[in-house]
């Protein structure tokens, strides 16, 4: 993987040229008092070093005569190591994580003006971390002070999203044989819940099941917070308190996925807990299928990112219009977006070593970010009509028989040459 990482540094030094970029490690999370959440890395920093602990910056500095790629991390600190656990200290950045040069993260303001003097631009992203920011921020102001005695130095700061998440939308191998992994558990687990699943059991119980599995797989754990949502449950997009029991004639939502070795799988289910739908389950989840179906079938090279949204939302409209739960013409209802009483989310987002990855959508005010081989997007339509639902105004009462019906279907989906692999095709729709 080493080789993988350095290749990506690479790839952004030559985008930069003269400029220095700077990436800070996420902060650590914190439970409650002095208790931490499992440690998880930002996944720019991740994406470029492969480095997994916090209180470290990462420096790519292509013009500097000595050191291009720079780690300031944790000293070892045998004490401190027995309580909050092992780390990779200064000398094994350089042997195991291929820095030209690492230093303990206390010296960060004594060492980083050498990397920044000559520098034309900083590529950094303004992130939570205040203080960090006030850090750079004051380097900058310093340098730019400078400047007229040296006649080098940083004229802007510019954001580096713009830089590396171009960068991770496209996957590479390397990347996309982990998430076929991730994928492949939180394909099996999804399997086994809708065994498992019948009326009597609680939410909850199936979403033990498929987590044991998620780990026993080796994976890091849930991607996200498991959603599994019977009946009308289903009508709250991020249902997570998983504690009802399932009725006789429940649809199950099933909103989970596996994250392995950072890269994430996110898939949705829903189907009938003993097995058969009830008409009007079948005819909404048949609408949603189709649309879903549809929208996949614009995942190609060349094609707009919106273009499979918009072809959900016109045939979920088209649906919901005929079955009388919308009223009006289908172009009014799209333009003003009154579909939304019923899907109110969008059709998909890019997938990676984020659940919700590099948001590249939009690159002008009407152009979209086109399809390229080697993306990884979900493809989610659903359909949600709440117990309590109240058409707007100018919209038709609906029918007590359509309450409490939630429905998503969502597939990950690689962009390839010709096309499209919908990598999650194992869990039957
Ligand atoms: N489970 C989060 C999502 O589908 O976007
Ligand atoms: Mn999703
Ligand atoms: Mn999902």
């Amino acid at each position: 993987m080493q080789t993988e990482y350095q290749k990506r540094r690479e790839e952004l030094m030559a985008k930069i040229g003269n400029g220095t970029a700077i990436f800070r490690s996420a902060p650590v999370a914190v439970m409650h008092n002095d208790v931490e959440y499992a440690y998880r890395q930002d996944s720019d920093f991740y994406y470029l070093t492969g480095f997994n602990e916090a209180d470290a910056v990462a420096v790519l500095a292509p013009h500097h005569e000595e050191h291009r790629f720079i780690l300031f991390v944790q000293p070892k600190d045998k004490e401190k190591e027995v309580w909050t656990g092992y780390r990779v200290g200064v000398d094994a950045a350089k042997e195991k994580y291929g820095a030209d040069e690492a230093y303990p993260i206390a010296e960060l303001d004594e060492k980083l003006p050498q990397y920044l003097e000559k520098a034309e631009r900083i590529y950094y992203h303004l992130g939570r971390d205040r203080q960090f920011n006030e850090t750079i921020l004051s380097h900058w102001q310093k340098l730019v002070a400078t400047y007229p005695k040296r006649g080098t130095g940083p004229i802007a700061i510019e954001d580096s999203n713009f830089i590396i998440h171009p960068m991770r939308l496209v996957k590479s191998a390397a990347e996309l044989e982990l998430m076929r992994k991730a994928i492949a558990i939180s394909v099996e687990a999804h399997n086994y819940a809708r065994e498992f699943a019948k009326p009597g059991r609680y939410e909850y119980e199936i979403q033990a099941e498929m987590e044991h599995i998620f780990r026993l797989r080796g994976g890091m754990g849930p991607a996200y917070p498991s959603i599994v949502a019977s009946g009308a449950n289903a009508c709250i997009l991020h249902y997570i308190e998983n504690d009802r029991q399932l009725q006789e004639n429940d649809l199950l939502l099933i909103d989970a996925g596996c994250c392995y070795q950072y890269y994430n799988g996110d898939i949705t289910r829903t189907f009938p807990v003993n097995g058969k739908f009830t008409p009007e389950q079948k005819i909404i989840y048949d609408l949603v299928l189709t649309a879903q179906l549809a929208a996949i079938d614009q995942v190609k090279p060349g094609n707009p990112w919106n273009l499979g949204h918009d072809t959900a939302v016109r045939i979920l409209t088209e649906g919901l219009v005929e079955l009388g739960l919308l009223t009006g013409d289908i172009e009014e209802i799209i333009k003003e977006e009154k579909y939304k009483a019923f899907y109110m989310h969008k059709t998909g987002h890019w997938l990676g070593l984020d659940v919700h990855d590099s948001p590249v959508y939009k690159l002008g005010e009407e152009v979209w970010q086109t399809l390229q081989p080697g993306q990884v997007l979900t493809v989610e339509p659903g359909i949600y009509i709440a117990p309590d639902y109240q058409p707007a105004e100018g919209q038709p009462e609906i029918d007590d028989k359509w309450r409490g019906i939630g429905i998503r279907i969502e597939d990950d989906v690689l962009v390839t040459e010709s096309g499209n692999e919908i990598l999650t095709a194992g869990v039957p729709k």
